[in-house]
């Protein structure tokens, strides 16, 4: 049976994480759910930095490891997450900066570009947005995907697949129409998965 982490950063109740739990039923696997939102990844302190900086194994560390280890562990990766201000929100990001760790999970040459270290798994990231958001009607800017993308790639995780659920606020309308494209596509995503793995 394959191993899940499921990183959750919207409420347990809400459409995102509604959608995530589905997908990770369709993908039958045994699930670690990480609750960013119930239970926070704290910001990364000085002491951190240091130790990153001064490329020095301390204490500072210690949750870091922890953090990248759970996602080593894992052979699919299912991220649920709001767009705030554009982006993602802090609570992931700061998952981030505990996870994309040099010398940990990713290296740099002497061309000063970065390569992961970490194997590549099928990753699903499911986008929920108040506004359109993504699409070619979009009137704001998306830094959530390209960033996590380039994050996940910089630690190895190539395999990316976004399911975006935009323009939430928009009424009940919209949201049928987004819920039901995106039941579409999970069902799609997670019989090509179940096939590959
Ligand atoms: C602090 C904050 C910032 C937000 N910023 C944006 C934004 O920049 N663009 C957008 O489309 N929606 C924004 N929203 C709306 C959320 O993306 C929206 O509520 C989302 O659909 C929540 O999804 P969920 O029900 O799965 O948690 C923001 C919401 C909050 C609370």
């Amino acid at each position: 049976m394959s191993r899940i982490l499921l990183l959750q950063a919207n409420p347990t109740n809400s459409l995102g994480a509604t959608i995530a739990k589905e997908l990770v039923t369709k993908l039958e696997g045994d699930v670690v759910l990480r609750d960013l939102m119930a239970n926070p990844v704290p910001h990364i302190t000085s002491a951190y930095a240091d130790a990153i900086m001064t490329r020095t194994t301390t204490s500072a560390l210690d949750l870091s490891e922890q953090l990248i280890v759970e996602l080593e562990q894992t052979d699919i990766l299912v991220i649920t997450t709001p767009v705030h201000n554009f982006t993602l929100p802090s609570s992931l990001k700061a998952w981030v900066d505990h996870v994309v760790r040099v010398g940990r999970s990713f290296g740099i040459n002497e061309l000063g570009e970065k390569g992961g270290l970490l194997k590549d798994r099928p990753t699903y990231v499911i986008v929920t947005a108040g506004g359109l958001f993504g699409s070619p009607a979009a009137q704001q800017p998306d830094f959530l995907t390209p960033y996590m993308q380039l994050a996940l790639k910089t630690i190895g995780i190539h395999s990316v697949e976004f399911i975006m659920l935009e323009g939430l606020v928009m009424g009940t309308e919209q949201v049928s129409k987004m819920t039901q494209q995106a039941r579409e596509r999970i069902v799609q995503l997670s019989e090509t998965a179940l096939t590959s793995l």
